[in-house]
């Protein structure tokens, strides 16, 4: 299949075709997802909630995501790849971020990076662009500054829409290639969307953005804890797993398993 690349988005945006995105962590999913045909997958630091079990995405770090990456990479035939920056890997200045974009791309074969922030950030997605590496922004809500924002909060309300398009119009400029925008109102979304040249990604932010994302322990309900509801249910994986190691344990218990067919002579 013929790889995804940065102009596969623009042309989207430009004949309206919904992109999709999943989040991935490692090759099992992201062959599964590449095959479906989801045009990116972002290893996301979502990786320390669903891989790693923090409370936050602030722990992760680069060590942490550099094999998470490098393993969906490896997998995806067709999707592009995007690799998330953690929280402290870039905030510090253009040349930070610019050594952790060179990092990522060197050592995972991902074809972009992604990192939060929007008139904050724009120096380190100039430099970053500079470089000749593709990067995806991300505004609206922002997890790796929930303390900053006072929690799980969305973005882009009242007088947050005046900020949420100086953001986005900031990353346009700083030359990012897409915009997530998470946990915004529909309506935000699509004023941002008719706004900029660049495809807009939402993820909880409604329908009128150029492509949807989601973490896929959520969509796939491999999650534990509290789904948000822009999450739509596609799936029972837990459900799924439990029946299977619970009909596995008690097959071990009462000798049913193995049986022969699953012996050896
Ligand atoms: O880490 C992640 O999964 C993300 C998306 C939810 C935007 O950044
Ligand atoms: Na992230």
């Amino acid at each position: 299949p013929k790889r995804v690349r940065t102009r596969h988005f623009q042309n989207a945006k430009a004949a309206g075709t919904p992109i999709t995105g999943l989040t991935s962590y490692d090759q099992l999913s992201a062959r599964i997802f590449d095959e479906a045909g989801i045009d990116f997958l972002l290893v996301g630091d979502s990786a320390g909630n669903t891989v790693f079990g923090y409370d936050t995405t602030l722990p992760v770090t680069i060590d942490e995501l550099i094999p998470l990456t490098r393993a969906v990479a490896l997998a995806a035939q067709r999707a592009f790849v995007v690799a998330d920056m953690p929280f402290g890997s870039y905030e510090s200045g253009p040349l930070e971020a610019l050594h952790t974009a060179v990092r990522f791309m060197k050592e995972t074969h991902a074809h972009a990076v992604k990192l939060e922030g929007g008139v904050r950030s724009v120096e380190q997605i100039r430099r970053i662009v500079g470089a000749g590496i593709p990067v995806m922004a991300h505004i609206g809500f922002t997890p790796q500054s929930e303390h900053g924002l006072g929690g799980h909060i969305i973005q882009g309300r009242g007088d947050g829409l005046e900020q949420l398009m100086a953001d986005a119009l900031a990353v346009e400029e700083a030359g990012a290639f897409a915009v997530v925008l998470e946990m915004v109102p529909s309506e935000a979304a699509r004023l941002v969307t008719e706004k900029l040249r660049i495809p807009t990604i939402g993820v909880g932010a409604g329908p009128h953005v150029d492509g949807q994302l989601l973490v896929w322990t959520d969509f796939a309900g491999f999650s534990t804890g509290r789904i948000p509801k822009f999450v739509k249910q596609y799936a029972d994986l837990r459900g799924v797993l439990t029946d299977a190691v619970t009909r596995f344990r008690s097959d071990v218990a009462d000798h049913s398993y193995p049986g022969p067919e699953n012996s050896y002579d």
